[in-house]
C-alpha cells in the first residue's frame, strides 16, 4: 500500500529542542482568528506584539485589524522581512520591544504561532506581559496531556477554544497553498478581564473568503514560463 507522505504534515511532527520550529502559518488563519476577537472588542485602536514573527506571515494579517503590530523573534528574518522590530528571545529578554518594556505600557494583545517545543512557556509568558489578552495557535493535541493540564489548564484555562473545522497546512521553512496536512489546530485565547471560562467554538470554514494570493510567494507555475536554454550562446 503506497502512502502519499510528501506534503503531509503528520500528527508526530518531531522537532529538536534547539530548532528554530520555523513553519509559517497561512496568513487566512491569522484572519479568522481577528474576525473573532473583533466581536470581544474593536481592535483598530489597539497594539498587538508577534514575538515569535519570523518571515511575518501572521505581522501582515494582524497590521489589518490592529492600531499597531509589533514583531520580534529570537532568530534574525530581516533579510526576508525588512519588517521585523527587534532579535531577541520572547521568553528571557525583558528590555523588548523598548516601548513595551513595563506592564503599564504593554501591548494590548500578544498573538503568536510558537515553536511548538515552548508553547506553554510562551503562555506564561504572554499573559505576563499583554495588557488585554493573548492568542496562541496550536495544534489540537496540545489541550490533552496530564502534565499540562496540572500545569497550565487547570490554574489558567483559556477564555476561547477556537477550533479550525478546515485543516490549515504547515510546512517547515515555507507557506505551501496548495499542500494538504494531517495535523489540526486551533486558537487558545486567555483575556485578562474576567468573563469566559473555557468555552469552545468552531471556526466555521472561512479559507476561501479568507485567503488572498498575494499571501503566497509567487507560485513558479503561475509566473510567466522561464525560457529553456536553446543552445546559443549569450552574446
Ligand atoms: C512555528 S514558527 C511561527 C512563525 C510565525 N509566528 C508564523 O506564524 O508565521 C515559530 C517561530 O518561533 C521563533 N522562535 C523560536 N524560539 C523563540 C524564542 N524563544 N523567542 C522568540 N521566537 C522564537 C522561530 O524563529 C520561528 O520563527
Amino acid at each position: 500500500m503506497t502512502q502519499n507522505r510528501s506534503s503531509a504534515v503528520m500528527q508526530q511532527r518531531v522537532e529538536a529542542h534547539d530548532s528554530l520550529d520555523y513553519f509559517p502559518t497561512p496568513p487566512w488563519a491569522t484572519r479568522a482568528l481577528c474576525e473573532r476577537l473583533m466581536r470581544l472588542q474593536p481592535l483598530t485602536q489597539l497594539t498587538c506584539w508577534e514575538p515569535a514573527c519570523g518571515e511575518g506571515h501572521m505581522v501582515r494579517p494582524l497590521a489589518e485589524y490592529f492600531h499597531q503590530v509589533f514583531a520580534s523573534d529570537v532568530h534574525d528574518y530581516s533579510a526576508t522581512f525588512p519588517a521585523q522590530d527587534y532579535e531577541g528571545d520572547f521568553l528571557t529578554c525583558w528590555d523588548h520591544p523598548p516601548h513595551y518594556m513595563d506592564r503599564e505600557c504593554g501591548p494590548d494583545w500578544i498573538i503568536t504561532n510558537p515553536p511548538f517545543n515552548a508553547a506553554e512557556e510562551f503562555v506564561w509568558t504572554a499573559l505576563r506581559r499583554a495588557r488585554e489578552g493573548c492568542a496562541i495557535l496550536v495544534r489540537t493535541s496540545f489541550l490533552e496531556g496530564k502534565a499540562r493540564h496540572k500545569s497550565l489548564f487547570s490554574k489558567r484555562p483559556p477564555s476561547l477554544i477556537l477550533q479550525f473545522t478546515e485543516r490549515v497546512p504547515m510546512f517547515k521553512g515555507r507557506l505551501d497553498r496548495k499542500g494538504s496536512s494531517a495535523t489540526s489546530y486551533c486558537w487558545l485565547i486567555w483575556e485578562q478581564r474576567p468573563g469566559l471560562t473555557g468555552q469552545l467554538e468552531w471556526i466555521a470554514p472561512c479559507r476561501d473568503r479568507l485567503e488572498q494570493l498575494s499571501d503566497y510567494p509567487t507560485d513558479q507555475s503561475e509566473q510567466a514560463p522561464v525560457p529553456l536554454f536553446d543552445g546559443t550562446p549569450h552574446d
